[in-house]
């Protein structure tokens, strides 16, 4: 594979000399070339950026030194083949291990590193109408570096490692986290005990099917805790998208909140329940604190239900704002949403439970049909009740 950088810091990518990208390229399994764009202005202070059309903060590079260095790259090409054209932004598509492996399969890759605010748009157009090339903005995740040249360290390496020859055991690329949409097993080795700590008897136990199953298990587990996202939904109605929330769905869901909370104002007499007094920011923060599910029936948020770990000893997962807007309710949605919820439950999580207001009994009925009782004692808040269950282990 052919590789070629353009960067105003061309030593940025110095680390690209290094470990098995640096060996492959030492091998001739990678040509990685890495271009200073600065050798294509043509003015005493080689200009690379200006200030912006319609103003505005910060700069933006030029359009005519990258036109220049795109042309200088292309005409390496000895077989008039062509890259395709990688641009590392915040504003591009997510980067991710399907993409690497596509993008494994190119004979050639370009990476055009931007500074500053960004590039003159017209470079793209001009790579793709006159140079004819396949352009793809790509970032690293939804947040802002100073340019791109982490990104390229981070994707180069993510790409490279996926070209034959650049790995010596290629099997260890197979079970890997993200290569199958799951996140990886823990791993354990020499010695046992360490520290005190045992490692898991099974991995001890020579049964190869026991070990399989004992890994895959860990594999959902942790997938469902670190990264709901990647598990596909639960929610048996296939009418209904169900995903985890994000800061735009927070006006919506503000409003299928207060919705919701009515009713329980009304079955309960009291106006100060928190679900109906708790401010948008601290519902915008709670996205933070909490894994939030939304629930879409035809784009429509119908539902919600949120969970986060708590207890002395981080032991009990707690089901909080359940609720289904009330024209979808008695459909079964408040159920799989709370089957949901649970599913996604950490190891180490010995118990679930959640506070309903005293005269819910629509809800008290649910969750006692789920298997949660109501726990004996003083709630902590009055007018409400307190529900538990016992993990199934
Ligand atoms: N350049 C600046 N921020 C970036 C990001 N998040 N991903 C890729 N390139 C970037």
């Amino acid at each position: 594979m052919r590789i070629d950088v353009v960067s105003i810091f061309p030593d940025y990518l110095a680390p690209l000399d290094l470990s098995l990208i640096g060996k492959a390229r030492a091998d001739g399994v990678l040509d990685l070339a890495v271009h200073d764009l600065r050798d294509f202005t043509h003015d005493r202070h080689r200009t690379v950026d200006d200030t912006p059309y319609g103003g505005g903060a910060g700069m933006v590079m030029k359009a005519q030194p990258w036109a220049e260095a795109l042309d200088a790259v292309l005409a390496q090409s000895d077989s008039g083949g062509k890259p395709h054209l990688v641009v590392p932004g915040p504003g591009g598509m997510p980067f991710t291990q399907a993409m690497a492996r596509r993008l494994s399969d190119e004979p050639w890759l370009a990476f055009a590193c931007g500074r500053y605010e960004g590039i003159d748009e017209r470079v793209y157009e001009h790579a793709r109408d006159e140079l004819g090339l396949e352009v793809s903005v790509i970032s690293l995740g939804d947040y802002v570096l100073n340019g791109g040249e982490v990104a390229v360290l981070a994707m180069v390496e993510a790409i490279a490692r996926l070209v034959p020859g650049v790995i010596g055991n290629a099997a260890s690329l197979v079970e890997e986290s993200h290569e199958d949409g799951l996140l990886e097993y823990p791993l354990y080795t020499k010695p046992d005990p360490w520290n005190g700590r045992a490692v898991p008897e099974v991995l001890l136990s020579g049964n190869h099917a026991a070990i399989a199953t004992w890994r895959h298990e860990q594999r959902l587990a942790r997938t469902a805790f670190r990264r709901p996202d990647l598990l596909p939904p639960t929610v048996a109605d296939v009418d209904v998208d169900v995903r985890l929330a994000t800061p735009g769905d927070v006006p919506e869901l503000f409003t299928l909140v207060r919705a919701c909370w009515v009713q329980e104002a009304q079955a309960n007499g009291i106006l100060d329940v928190p679900a109906l007094v708790e401010p948008i920011e601290a519902l915008r923060a709670s996205l933070d604190s909490t894994q939030t599910w939304v629930a879409r029936r035809a784009g429509r948020m119908v539902g919600s239900v949120r969970t986060h770990v708590r207890g002395d000893s981080g032991d009990d997962l707690f089901v909080g704002r359940l609720c289904v807007a009330p024209d979808q309710q008695r459909r079964g949605l408040g159920r799989s949403l709370l089957e949901l919820a649970e599913s996604t439950a950490p190891d180490g999580i010995r118990s679930y439970s959640l506070i309903t207001g005293a005269q819910s009994h629509d809800n008290i009925r649910l969750y006692k049909r789920a298997g949660y009782r109501l726990r004996r004692g003083e709630p902590e808040i009055p007018g409400t009740v307190e529900l538990v269950k016992r993990r199934q282990t």
